[in-house]
């Protein structure tokens, strides 16, 4: 009978996320690679989006054929039990055309529509995050917890910016008036890696708009677990309007200084 404990599925995502993450690591270096475009020409896809997609899709409904899931390059099945895999092949696309080391294999399994398993595995830095809903949030095995940091003036804040033009000018203009106002920004090209990067307190919190499910479903478990607190900009669930991922004692000044920086 097929495991449905989220253990189970916690460990599964663990084994394809390291054979995702090989693959990944042996793509860097290629200079042949065929790049192409998506939504527009600052929306990159390679080649290797679309193999890491299949290996992961192919790996996790070889061994749990009845699921459902959700992939950012297309592959999406309803399934027949009660799981769905939510995955994002290559976080950090334009990292990875150009080597710069933050990019991610991203998944997360859901039972009726709560995450309660995920995994970011980030190649380049040899970090695999890991989280199970009510059992906390590792790297490479070790507890990670979120900042203690709880004044925004001496935040470190991630944030990321969309593909469309317009929502870009709008987020610029967001981050010009926060900016005076925290420690400092840091944009590091993938969402999973700025959530696992509130998970470990590498920053004292993240926020961006624009996001899809794939992007934020395994890094704000991690985060969650980690004892961050993560909503979208006005304390419901993350959704592709906002999503905030920050320690829980700054949370509330984050949020309302976000909200004067968006007015
Ligand atoms: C993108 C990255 C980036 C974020 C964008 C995402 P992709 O995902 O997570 O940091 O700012 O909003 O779309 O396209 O590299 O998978
Ligand atoms: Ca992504
Ligand atoms: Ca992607």
């Amino acid at each position: 009978m097929i495991d449905d404990r989220p253990v189970s599925l916690l460990g599964l995502a663990l084994e394809v996320a390291s054979e995702a993450a090989t693959l990944i690591r042996s793509s860097v270096a290629r200079t042949d690679l065929t790049i192409t475009s998506k939504s527009n020409a600052t929306d990159l896809v390679t080649e290797i989006d679309h193999a890491v997609e299949a290996l992961v899709a192919g790996r996790l409904l070889e061994a749990r054929p009845d699921d459902g899931l959700l992939g950012e390059e297309g592959t999406t099945r309803t399934g027949r039990s009660r799981v769905r895999w939510v995955v994002d092949p290559i976080d950090g696309t334009t990292n990875f055309v150009y080597r710069v080391p933050y990019f991610a294999v991203s998944i997360a399994a859901e039972i009726d529509g709560t995450v309660v398993a995920g995994v970011v595995a980030i190649p380049s830095l040899a970090e695999t995050f890991e989280a199970l809903l009510g059992g906390g949030a590792r790297c490479n095995g070790e507890a990670v917890s979120a900042s203690s940091e709880s004044e925004p003036a001496t935040a470190l804040v991630a944030t990321g910016f969309s593909y469309d033009a317009g929502r870009r000018a709008a987020q610029g203009q967001v981050v010009g008036r926060l900016l005076p106002q925290i420690r400092d920004i840091r944009r590091m090209g993938a969402a999973s890696v700025d959530l696992c990067s509130v998970a470990c307190g590498r920053v004292d919190g993240y926020f961006e708009s624009g996001l899809r499910p794939w992007d934020w479903a395994a890094g704000a478990l991690i985060a969650a677990e980690a004892g961050a607190v993560v909503t979208d900009f006005t304390g419901g669930a993350p959704s592709p309007a906002g999503v905030l991922a920050v320690n829980p004692g700054l949370y509330r000044s984050l949020r309302d200084l976000l909200d004067t920086c968006s007015a």
